[in-house]
């Protein structure tokens, strides 16, 4: 939003004549601004919840809203790197604490507030923001487009039988909450690297995963089951793999017998391992129902059992948008699975500075050299389509044959929309397992 001759910098003049003063926080206005946020989700933070976020937060990345000097929206971003098909990274913004107070409501905050928020991804030179909505329909607007999804799933552990034997050399160890932090970084990262969307996580993000927040859990404590990583050849029975662990809490109000175990995360990058971390977390005792919270679309456990019903996916969810901002930048980071060119129209309404005609053409080893078309006369444009739609074909999971059928984007040359599908696909589903 331009500033009005009369407005000092770093004021916003919404729409019906309220003013607010946009700016980071210091680090004593902390406590406010964890309340503001936490008071947007229904929740006060405890002291000890705000220690847990100071530890991740970088103040000059938070943007809170005063009106007349009193502190009325939040929202802030968190450095990762994400990883994208083809396993480059890409530095990326993780907006979270997106908070506007019920009182200021629907006057244009949120908007001054995004706009802000993407010029200073833009000025660190991150070529994309990403964030998981609490409604869907918030973000399409400001240029975001949902690209990664999960599934929520019960397990019936009476019905659930393994098809095939599970490799029982892989031992598993349960590991106290103390010691997770030492042993799970590396068998993350060795997971992260194959899979879209997997953020790089920091020591201290390490210690808010596993502080085991009230907001996090939801009752219970945390279990942390680890198959430690084997280095050696793969091959035979529990040979060489990168190891894996499961997340998991366990309700047991119920009568012993039908307890029910929550899985919150399985993490693991060698198959074989991924099916011993679910026999064990099926196998545990007195407990009847397993629900899984957050699966990737790709998990395998249903073709695991005998029964493929034993598995009932209860729910659906889009969990990371992606908002490109430096198109071509982003779009060579990433690999393709087959080679091809392609002439994409980007269309964005909320930022003009990225709209364009791009040219990606795609080698046959899968790299990719993306041009701005300076003259759009002298290469015919193959699809048109809204930032927001690019980035939800971004991370490989969503197919641009199905946005074409929603009409939110626009074939312009023949076979073009088959072309883009085939391209920017990828075999692996993206998933993201941080909760920021
Ligand atoms: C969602 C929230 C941040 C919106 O803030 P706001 O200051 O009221 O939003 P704005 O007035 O700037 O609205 C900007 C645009 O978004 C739209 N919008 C805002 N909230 C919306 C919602 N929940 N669903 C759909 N559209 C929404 C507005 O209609 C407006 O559209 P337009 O400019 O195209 O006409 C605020 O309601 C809030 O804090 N909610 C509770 C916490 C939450 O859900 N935060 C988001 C976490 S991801």
């Amino acid at each position: 939003m331009a500033p009005t001759p009369e407005q000092r910098p770093g004021e916003d003049q919404m729409g019906d004549g309220l003013t607010v003063e946009l700016r980071p926080i210091a680090e004593e206005e902390l406590a406010r601004f964890a309340v503001v946020e936490g008071t947007g989700f229904g929740l006060i933070p405890s002291p000890g919840e705000i220690e847990v976020e100071r530890s991740v937060l970088e103040l000059d990345r938070t943007i809170a809203a005063f009106d007349d000097g009193e502190m009325v929206a939040t929202t802030t971003a968190f450095g990762f790197d994400m990883t994208v098909p083809g396993g480059g990274t890409v530095p990326v913004a993780g907006v979270s604490g997106v908070a506007v107070a019920a009182t200021h409501r629907r006057r244009g905050i949120l908007r001054s507030i995004m706009d802000l928020q993407l010029d200073d991804v833009a000025r660190r030179g991150e070529p994309m923001a990403i964030l998981n909505a609490s409604e869907a329909a918030i973000y399409g607007r400001f240029g975001y487009g949902a690209a990664s999804f999960w599934q929520s799933w019960t397990v019936d552990t009476r019905t659930a039988r393994f098809r095939d034997p599970v490799d029982d050399a892989l031992a598993l160890r349960i590991v106290p909450q103390r010691e997770a932090g030492e042993v799970l970084p590396t068998i993350y990262d060795a997971w992260r690297a194959g899979r879209p969307g997997a953020l790089t996580h920091s020591d201290a993000w390490w210690r808010c995963v596993l502080a085991d927040r009230m907001t996090w859990r939801g009752g219970g404590r945390l279990f942390v089951v680890v198959c430690p990583p084997e280095p050696g050849p793969d091959g035979g029975p529990g040979g060489g793999h990168a190891g894996g662990y499961a997340i998991y809490r366990i309700d047991n109000r119920g009568r012993s017998g039908a307890w029910r175990l929550i899985v919150r995360d399985v993490v693991a990058a060698d198959d074989r391992v991924t099916a011993r971390l679910w026999r064990y977390l099926l196998e545990v005792d007195l407990v009847s129902e397993v629900e899984a919270e957050a699966a990737p679309l790709d998990d395998p456990l249903r073709w695991l059992l005998t029964d493929v019903r034993a598995v009932q996916t209860t729910a659906v969810h889009d969990y990371l948008f992606v908002r490109l901002l430096d198109v071509a930048g982003a779009l060579e980071a990433r690999r393709y699975p087959i080679a091809g060119r392609l002439v994409v129209e980007v269309h964005d309404p909320f930022r003009s500075a990225g709209a364009g005609c791009y040219e990606l053409e795609v080698a046959d080893d899968g790299t990719a050299r993306c041009r701005r078309v300076v003259d759009p006369g002298s290469s015919p444009v193959d699809v048109t389509l809204d930032v927001a739609e690019l980035g939800s074909l971004y991370l490989g999971g969503v197919s641009a044959r199905e946005l074409a059928r929603a009409g939110r984007i626009l074939g312009r040359t023949p076979g073009a929309v088959e072309r883009a599908t085939a391209l920017f696909d990828w075999p692996l589903a993206p998933f993201c397992v941080t909760r920021f």
